[in-house]
């Protein structure tokens, strides 16, 4: 197997019936480039072998406090040393009430306690036991101790009951660990993101709106998060989950959507609007049905504010990047938006391959010049867009410092 040139993990699995769900979580933590090696309580080798799990990562599993292999007799020490995090999943109810209380009976116990990394868990355990006060009074302790606590989920559990105590599943897991160790380049900057589309309201219930799933909004507000911003993301109606540790605040039509942002922009560092705004709302909404005949109905629409250019035309703007969606002549069009909103960055791309698709391929102008992110989900997309926005806002703030 190739040996992962990555930072380097220590996976610990517990006793629950999640165990299973490790192994594929150890699969996607080797995909993001991680070394892992695993070790397993008493508990959890009832549930899966240790086999699974060296074949898997391609080490031995540790199991033991006596364990010959460790050079010096101290896998507790050794084990932990070389790492950049220690992640248990699962978690049982049990071991986090052992790491609360900083017991060290065992292997994983002892490392835990140990260790001179960051320390993730991964909770999974049934409904009742994780709502008990006993299990709320540790995840608290946990907290304070700066342990970070990924999960749990809701939904249907193993035992046949349904509610929260679900691990996390693999694909999550893997995507929080990996963010947890990236950079943090914009550590400290208050990012502000408009997502999603807007709806104009005809009447009581019909509309005018743009078509945008949100998804591109929503993972760059995500990314923005994992970079280290504090993020506020100003979302029109849209089904995506919010992610965690982002303020979230909803709306409606371009005018709320304004409103929200114009209370928000003097605590904001950075302004990125990835809305799709509807560009006309309607100019007299009824505030009943329109009831149906077989007449013509004409309806008068009237533009609405453009956020993005009011933000950046602020005496004093935060850094705005913008987002252009051209169905022709996309860089030329790009490039004059750019200019005509006075944006520092903008991120470009072909309507015909962006909405509602899970991938994009965008084109970065800024002023020195045009860059292409090649296609990639939206996810991976906004990461880049982060780095590169981070970047120039760094120069940006460096300039001013200077000046
Ligand atoms: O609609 P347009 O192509 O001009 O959108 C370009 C950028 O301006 C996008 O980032 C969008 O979020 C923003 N915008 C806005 N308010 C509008 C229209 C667009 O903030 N009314």
């Amino acid at each position: 197997m190739v040996e992962s040139t990555g930072r380097r993990l220590l996976l610990g699995v517990t006793g629950g019936i999640a165990a299973y769900k490790a192994a594929e979580l150890v699969r996607l933590l080797l995909k993001e480039q991680f070394h892992v090696e695993v070790a397993m309580t008493a508990a959890a080798c009832g549930f899966v072998t240790p086999a699974t799990f060296q074949a898997l990562s391609g080490h031995p599993v540790w199991t033991d406090m006596w364990d010959a292999r460790a050079g010096n007799a101290m896998a507790h020490i050794e084990l932990s040393r070389d790492k950049d995090a220690l992640l248990v999943a699962p978690a049982s109810a049990d071991f986090l009430a052992k790491l609360a209380h900083g017991l060290a009976d065992d292997l994983l116990s002892t490392l835990c306690l140990a260790r001179d990394c960051p320390l993730l868990v991964a909770p999974a355990m049934n409904r009742q036991m994780w709502e008990h006060p006993a299990t709320q009074r540790n995840i608290a302790l946990l907290r304070q101790d700066s342990v970070q606590i990924l999960g749990p989920d809701s939904g249907d559990q193993a035992c046949g009951e349904t509610g929260f105590g679900r691990m996390l599943e693999p694909e999550e897991l893997a995507g929080a660990v990996a963010a947890f160790l990236r950079p943090k380049p914009l550590q400290g900057v208050r990012v502000l993101v408009t997502a999603g589309p807007t709806f104009e309201a005809i009447d009581a219930v019909r509309g005018v709106t743009n078509r945008s799933s949100g998804k591109m909004g929503f993972a760059v507000a995500r990314a923005a998060q994992e970079a280290g911003a504090e993020v506020t993301m100003v979302a029109g109606p849209v089904a995506q989950p919010t992610p965690s540790g982002v303020t979230r605040v909803d709306v409606v039509s371009a005018r709320e959507m304004l409103d929200a942002v114009m209370q928000r922009i003097g605590q904001c560092d950075m302004f990125i609007g990835v809305a799709a705004v509807s560009d006309y709302g309607v100019a007299q909404a009824r505030e009943q049905k329109i009831k149906k005949t077989d007449q013509n109905l004409n309806l008068e629409l009237i533009p609405n504010p453009d956020i993005l250019a009011e933000v950046a035309g602020l005496p004093n703007p935060p850094f705005c990047v913008g987002f252009a969606a051209e169905s022709e002549n996309l860089l030329e069009f790009a490039e004059a938006k750019r200019r005509r909103k006075k944006l520092p960055l903008l991120a470009a791309n072909l309507v015909q391959h962006a909405v509602g698709a899970e991938e994009s391929e965008l084109i970065l102008l800024d002023d020195g010049g045009s860059r292409v992110l090649p296609k990639a989900p939206k996810t991976e997309q906004a990461r880049r867009l982060l780095v590169h926005a981070a970047q120039l806002y760094s120069t940006r703030m460096q300039r001013k410092g200077k000046s």
